[in-house]
């Protein structure tokens, strides 16, 4: 043996850096006294037989096969279902939902006769048999409660699986590494080891992440590239209601939005989420305009709030929730001096109902519309909404999918629209208000409209 085949790495126990001498600080992540000798991985085929290229012809080129979960808000955000094979990455915070999504996925899928085993690093077997009662889960699929990678491999070895399961990435590792379990070293090995495997045997896998302080999964979204799909669960923990959204997919469409209301016995699909955004008041009272939103291929009435009175500080307060603050610092600009009237000795807050978060620059005009709704303390009603986008000079500009969202709002009701000028725009039904500029508006609101 040469010299060099016989020598040993260091590689760092919290990010897996690795370099021929002993460090006391990692130049990558910075920490102090990490390295540990191990041995060098080993490159080459290993004895297996090389891969060779090939040239695909049409035929060849078959559609991917899908299983439709029958969770009908986790099959649109995948596109139609759980293409047979693909890994899947579905992050979110801690107590967020993720077990209790994924029972239900193992669960209905293997009503439709897939076998599907459910590895948990997390929980005892007591715990995820009492988890199991309460959601009332028919018998079926195969739990492992492990912290080792080599359990869940030796488990894929041993059976075919159509669907695995694994919560979380955070919570399995190779001992033989010197990284500490979690960390992203181990979280990367985890991942690839399982995709890997799965990929071989055509056996679906879904990976759950916890999402670190930082927002990102485990680290800086190591894993996302490794998966197909990468779905985030979220939503505010005080609300009733989940988002699950699509960051990636490679069998579907992004920025896809999945809603489920949560209730005591597991998550409930909400099918009309306009009803569901709207229906959590009697009335639209002052302040409060009515927006259709777009996410993914869906409109969802929403609605924005806003106040304005006198301040008490010496600087006015403008705050933000669900709307981008700096968006919300321009368009005051642009209302005063369209109007105007100052608003410097007025504090202003927006918010949008239901955590929701919009980055559509179309709720412009609900936003502006909410202030001075309240500024002016006129209620806009029920049965009015807005959507368009404002320029710096107060005018009003077309948004993209006008058509849906005009849809969208004759089916729940709405009998005016005031948006902006469009001659291809089908007004169905509703009376179509357009507003040019934000003067324009100002007038509108408070006089018959
Ligand atoms: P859980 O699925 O354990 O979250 P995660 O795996 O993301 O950490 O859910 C957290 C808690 O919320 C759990 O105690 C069960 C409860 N819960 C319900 O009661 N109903 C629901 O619909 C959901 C999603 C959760
Ligand atoms: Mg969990």
């Amino acid at each position: 043996m040469t010299k060099s085949a016989k020598r040993t790495v260091f590689a760092c126990t919290t990010c897996g850096y690795e370099t021929l001498k002993w460090l006391g600080k990692c130049p990558m992540c910075q920490g102090w006294d990490t390295f540990k000798e191990m041995a060098p991985a080993s490159s080459g085929h290993d004895g297996r037989e090389p891969k060779r290229p090939v040239i695909l012809s049409d035929e060849e080129l078959a559609d991917e096969e899908r299983i439709a979960t029958g969770i009908e808000e986790m099959d649109r955000v995948l596109g139609g279902g759980m293409t047979i094979g693909s890994a899947i990455l579905l992050g979110g915070d801690p107590g967020i939902g993720k077990t209790t999504l994924c029972f239900e996925i193992a669960s209905r899928l293997t009503g439709h006769g897939l076998k599907a085993l459910y590895v948990s690093g997390e929980e005892s077997l007591r715990q995820l048999a009492s988890r199991k009662k309460r959601l009332g889960l028919g018998a079926g699929f195969a739990f492992l409660t492990t912290n080792h990678l080599d359990d869940v491999l030796s488990a894929m070895a041993a059976e075919r699986y159509g669907l695995i399961i694994l919560d979380s990435v955070q919570s399995i590792y190779n001992p033989k590494l010197p990284m500490l379990p979690g960390s992203m070293g181990q979280v990367k090995e985890v991942a690839t080891r399982l995709t890997m495997e799965a990929k071989a045997v055509d056996t679906s896998l879904i990976i759950i992440g916890h999402v670190t302080k930082e927002g990102v999964i485990a680290g800086p979204r190591v894993l996302e590239h490794m998966v197909d799909t990468v779905l985030y669960f979220e939503g505010d923990k005080m609300l009733p209601y989940r988002l699950l959204r699509t960051i990636k997919n490679r069998y579907g469409a992004v920025e896809e939005v999945g809603i489920f209301q949560m209730s005591g016995n597991g998550l409930i699909s909400v099918e009309n989420p306009s009803q569901f955004f709207m229906s959590q008041r009697g009335d639209i009272g002052e302040g409060s305009s009515l927006f259709p939103y777009i996410t993914g291929s869906r409109p969802i009435i929403l609605e924005v709030q806003a106040i304005t009175q006198k301040t008490n500080f010496s600087m006015p307060r403008r705050l933000s929730l669900g709307y981008d603050v700096n968006r919300l610092f321009i368009l005051i600009s642009v209302i005063e001096k369209a109007i105007g009237k100052p608003f410097f000795d007025r504090d202003i807050y927006v918010n949008i109902t239901g955590g929701m978060k919009v980055n559509e620059p179309g709720i412009d005009l609900p936003v502006a519309a909410a202030i001075l709704s309240s500024f002016k303390e006129t209620a806009l009603g029920r049965d009015t909404a807005f959507f368009g986008e404002i320029g710096l000079t107060g005018e009003v500009r077309k948004i993209v999918n006008m058509d849906m969202r005009t849809k969208e709002c004759q089916r729940i009701g709405i009998k005016r629209i005031l948006c902006p000028a469009d001659g291809t725009h089908n007004a169905g039904g509703i009376e179509i208000v357009n507003v040019r500029n934000i003067r324009e508006l100002y007038k509108k609101i408070g006089d018959g409209r």
